[in-house]
């Protein structure tokens, strides 16, 4: 075969291991080394460039997507979900998939293609969910909706997109990095009462008043707080205080935290749950299903109070009575799993 008909070769990097992210061809295509993959998973960890889907078994039983049906996944992602869907929509079904990650959601549409699947069963749209009263006027009642709240593996593994305190990288947090402000940038600008309302009130973050203060000292200081690292570095200086026994696990909690809260600020999450959760019955069939896997506190009361408010309405003619969690063996394979939290809904 001649270069040409072989395709442009892969720009190799030097050395023996990838050095940036750009250069992990296997993560950047897992699809392609599926060995590699499966030998990862086996060790309960998920490869990277990868997201395992969660409680797909217990969204299936629930949802019980039939043929012909039109539906609404509006958080893609990685499109596990949407996959289990396809497979059971056929013939006439339509999905709808949504997702406001204009990197990721090329990635997985091309995935889901390379699959088989077409315009005639799936249509892409790169969107916010608080605007599914949009989608609904394009397709009509839906008759189950899905969504999978909070971030990707592939978004938390690229550096490039400041999600992770364990990586360097700029400070971004935002689903959409093309609209609004990077964490960074709010960092620049927000009151000190507000810093300490986001760490506090998003994420419950115990040290909320001496981060506060730490954060608000730099940028006092004319140091920016520009990258992952400088935020953790912060963050640890901050908690310098704490008892040593105790402190590196409570630094790495503060960070997590700390890093969420942020992320929930930068992309308004409560702020866009909340308007999904109300246009949520305006766009249902009679007797259509809503399923809704949340991983913060702060997500699921919202759902559920939705959910239960609009069941005492008469708007639900069922909800689920509890949370839904997470087989053991699923928690044991995949640990971002013990934080998950299903609830589901029914349209009257
Ligand atoms: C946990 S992942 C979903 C994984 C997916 N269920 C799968 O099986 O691969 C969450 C996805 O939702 C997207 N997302 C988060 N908030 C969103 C919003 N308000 N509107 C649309 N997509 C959103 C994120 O960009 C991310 O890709």
């Amino acid at each position: 075969m001649s270069d040409e008909a072989k395709g442009p070769r892969r720009v190799r990097y030097n050395g023996t291991h990838p050095k940036t992210f750009k250069d992990k061809y296997k993560e950047l295509n897992p699809e392609n080394y599926l060995e590699d993959v499966e030998k990862i998973m086996q060790q309960g960890k998920t490869p990277a460039g990868m997201h395992r889907s969660i409680c797909v078994t217990e969204i299936m039983e629930f949802l019980k997507v039939v043929p012909g049906q039109v539906g609404l996944d509006a958080t893609l992602g990685y499109g596990g979900h949407s996959l289990e869907i396809l497979k059971c929509l056929p013939p006439h079904g339509m999905l709808y998939a949504m997702d406001v990650d204009p990197f990721e959601l090329p990635r997985t549409e091309a995935r889901l293609l390379a699959l088989g699947f077409g315009e005639k069963e799936i249509v892409f749209k790169k969107m916010n969910f608080s605007e599914i009263d949009k989608v609904a006027l394009e397709s009509g009642p839906l008759d189950f909706v899905l969504a999978d709240l909070g971030v990707s593996s592939m978004q938390i593994d690229n550096p490039e997109r400041g999600f992770s305190f364990k990586i360097d990288g700029p400070l971004d947090l935002r689903l959409n990095p093309t609209t609004g402000k990077s964490a960074a940038a709010l960092l620049k600008i927000i009151a000190p009462r507000k810093l300490a309302e986001v760490l506090y009130e998003n994420s419950d973050e115990p040290h909320y008043e001496v981060i506060t203060l730490a954060i608000m000292a730099k940028i006092a200081e004319g140091i920016a707080i520009t990258t992952t690292t400088h935020l953790r570095e912060t963050i640890t200086e901050a908690l310098v205080y704490l008892p040593e026994a105790t402190r590196k696990e409570e630094i790495k909690k503060s960070c997590q935290r700390c890093f969420q809260a942020l992320r929930i600020e930068v992309n308004n999450e409560f702020g866009v749950l909340d308007s999904f959760l109300e246009k949520l019955p305006y766009v249902l069939a009679p007797n259509a299903r809503v399923a809704i896997l949340s991983f913060h506190s702060g997500e699921d009361r919202r759902v559920k109070k939705s959910f239960q408010s609009l069941s005492r309405a008469g708007i639900y003619s069922e909800v689920a009575p509890d949370i839904i969690r997470a087989s053991a063996d699923e928690c044991y394979t995949n640990p971002r799993a013990r934080s998950a939290k299903l609830r589901w809904a029914i349209k009257s």
